[in-house]
């Protein structure tokens, strides 16, 4: 299926590794230029490889801390000025620290809070006016299933993460018809982040090896088995397109049915 967004150009955050490079790299293959960026140099540069070998558009690397809100004022600006214009953002962050409710520090909480909610302000408020001047302006804000159902030890998560929802339903409405909102709810899917939780797992001697790890894991997941990076991907790269056209508001969960509702 051609997608329509062939010579477009995206912004993609927190995209040097994990669910954020996935979305960078399906965008890329569909001919999209994108900007991709991190804090860790050397994982962006090598990240930006990959992605330019994705597809025929360019690839614009910026190393860029999303909490920090003049990287993303510079992220945004630079994105606009290596393409002349910016059709698609789609917005990541980095994993908040699993902890529970009695050992959590106020300092966390607003943490988590600038990482999940102000990160994704900041970089829409900064792509905004260029979204509108784009005849194909999207937004799509990965966020998680723990918007929609607690997962136990995962609280700021479960708790902060709400708020990016309500932000995406809210300008769903607030930005059409120019831009259209939507968001990503993924289940357990098989990034860096899952491997070093399998990993520690392993090393404290919950799993016997990795692949015991997996299967514990995947034994709630109807289709019986965590998620592959490039299932997320795909689904971003659709959303932003015209073949998505009268999707809006909508929150999509890539997590092989764990969902119940
Ligand atoms: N994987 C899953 O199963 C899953 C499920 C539900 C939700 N999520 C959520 O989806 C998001 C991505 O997860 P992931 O598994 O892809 O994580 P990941 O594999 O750890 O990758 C995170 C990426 O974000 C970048 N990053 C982190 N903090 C950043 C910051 N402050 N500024 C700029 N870039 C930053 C990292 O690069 P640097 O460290 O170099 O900056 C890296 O490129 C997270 O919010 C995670 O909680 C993931």
């Amino acid at each position: 299926m051609d997608l329509g967004i062939d010579g477009n150009a995206a912004l993609v955050t927190a995209s040097s590794a994990g669910l954020g490079k996935a979305s960078a790299l399906a965008l890329a293959a569909e001919g999209v230029d994108v900007t991709i960026c991190g804090r860790d140099g050397s994982r962006l540069s090598a990240a930006a490889d990959d992605v330019d070998e994705a597809g025929s558009g360019d690839v614009h690397p910026v190393r860029a801390d999303v909490t920090d809100p003049d990287d993303v004022t510079r992220l945004v600006d630079e994105t606009v000025e290596a393409f002349g214009g910016l059709d698609h953002l789609v917005t990541s962050a980095g994993n908040p620290p699993s902890t529970t409710f009695l050992e959590t520090t106020e300092r966390q909480w607003y943490q988590a809070y600038d990482q999940l909610v102000m990160s994704t302000v900041w970089t829409i408020e900064r792509a905004c006016p260029h979204l509108r001047e784009s005849s194909a302006g999207t937004i799509v804000c990965l966020t998680s299933r723990t918007v929609t159902e607690a997962v136990d030890g995962l609280l700021l998560s479960n708790t902060v993460r709400r708020g990016v929802s309500g932000l995406v339903q809210t300008l769903s409405r607030e930005f059409a018809p120019e831009i259209r909102a939507n968001s990503v709810l993924p289940g357990l899917i098989e990034t860096d982040s899952v491997v070093d939780l399998l990993e520690a797992g392993v090393e404290r001697g919950e799993y016997a090896d990795y692949d015991e790890g997996l299967a514990a894991l995947s034994a709630d997941v109807p289709l019986g088995r965590i998620g592959d990076p490039a299932e997320l991907g795909a689904v971003v790269a659709f959303l932003s397109s015209e073949r998505a056209s009268y999707v809006n508001g909508a929150e999509v969960p890539i997590d092989g049915g764990t969902i119940r509702g």
